[in-house]
């Protein structure tokens, strides 16, 4: 079953071709980072307006790439939420359109299920039921995976997401939109001991987290510095290594926590922050010394792309399931809600 997968839930156009036996077949991507980095954050209209220009010739890059035919195309699956309103709508309607006129199924993807997914795409990918931290600019969640569709929430962030975090501390360090990787970039320079940053929650039980009390602390650091003189290239760098430190190891012990408490040993990582280094690498050493085992997918499908939401909308499609034709798009929409794959001619 060939599918086509549309993401617009924000500044990212991903559109790619999955195959349910060949596989990820083509994939592209339009970032609109240069669109919104003199504002400082995403303008929803901005970003809706610009979808509509890249989506379809983006189609088209994706069918020569792979070289096949739209007639080819089974399905059709898009990003019906969460994310921004107007970016969603652009991504649900031409996604209906293209099925309406190829006369193939359409079926709306959550976001989150297919960044979750998205390391199924690897050679060497997770079986179930596996722990997974979702973490991106929108979202900080542990859950408990059993299947597709089969999710718990085991804790989730009462406050700003870890890639939100990374975002503000970035900004109050002059660093462009989006800060997650210009803080990683710096920490790698930075002086290792100057500062220690509080590890938010972590000595409280349960698997909640919270950044904005971290997000206070590095504001306070920034402030002291700039009492003594103006901030240094070196301040930046060591407060980045600080900041990053603190969100990582918090990140690390709830992970174990959550897996020692569902006495599982696969935990997998996705959304943009798992693009971070310092995360991977602390994690799998963790993981490796408790007999455990980290999966997280390439870096190019850590951030928003098509190939997750293609491959998301596949497993779905290839079950059976589909949407009606006025189907809306959710902005806000918990996991939780998601139906169970459950295989045509099962049950
Ligand atoms: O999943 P994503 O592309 O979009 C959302 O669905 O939100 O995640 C974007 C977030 C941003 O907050 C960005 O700063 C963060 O992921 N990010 C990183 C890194 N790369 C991207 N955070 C820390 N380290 C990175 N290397
Ligand atoms: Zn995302």
């Amino acid at each position: 079953m060939l599918i086509l997968g549309l993401e617009t839930s924000c500044d990212e156009t991903g559109v790619a071709l999955y195959d349910t036996e060949r596989g990820l077949l083509a994939d592209a991507l339009f970032s609109q980072v240069d669109i919104h980095v003199e504002y400082g954050g995403v303008v929803p209209e901005l970003a809706s307006r610009d979808h509509i220009r890249k989506t379809l010739p983006l189609v088209e890059e994706v069918l020569a790439q792979a070289g096949c035919d739209a007639a080819a195309i089974d399905g059709v699956a898009y990003t019906a939420g969460p994310g921004l309103v107007g970016a969603l709508m652009v991504g649900a309607t031409l996604a209906r359109a293209l099925a309406w006129g190829w006369g193939v199924p359409a079926l709306g993807v959550h976001h989150m299920e297919g960044h979750l997914l998205a390391p199924m795409l690897e050679d060497e990918h997770p079986e179930y039921p596996f722990v997974a931290l979702l973490v991106s600019g929108g979202h900080t969640q542990l859950v408990r995976v059993d299947g597709i569709g089969q999710y718990r929430i085991l804790g989730e962030s009462l406050d700003d997401a870890a890639g939100e975090a990374f975002d503000k501390a970035a900004k109050m360090l002059g660093l462009p939109y989006p800060g997650g990787p210009h803080i990683a970039r710096l920490a790698r320079q930075g002086t290792p001991g100057r500062f220690t940053f509080p590890r938010p929650m972590v000595n409280r039980p349960g698997l909640d987290f919270s950044f904005s009390g971290l997000k206070t602390y590095t504001l306070n650091t920034v402030a002291d510095c700039r009492e003594a003189r103006e901030l240094s290239e070196q301040d930046k760098c060591d407060i980045a290594l600080a900041f990053e430190e603190a969100v990582v190891a918090t990140l690390v012990i709830k992970c174990r926590r959550a897996l020692r408490q569902e006495a599982l040993d696969t935990l997998v990582i996705a959304g943009g922050v798992s693009a971070n280094h310092k995360l991977r690498e602390q994690l799998a050493t963790a993981l490796s010394r408790e007999g455990g085992r980290v999966f997280y997918p390439a870096p190019r499908f850590c951030t928003d792309n098509g190939a997750m939401i293609a491959y998301a909308g596949a497993q779905r499609l290839q079950a059976g399931q589909l949407d009606e034709v006025a189907a809306p798009v959710r902005p806000r929409w918990p996991m939780e809600e998601l139906p169970p794959l459950v295989a045509v001619g099962a049950g």
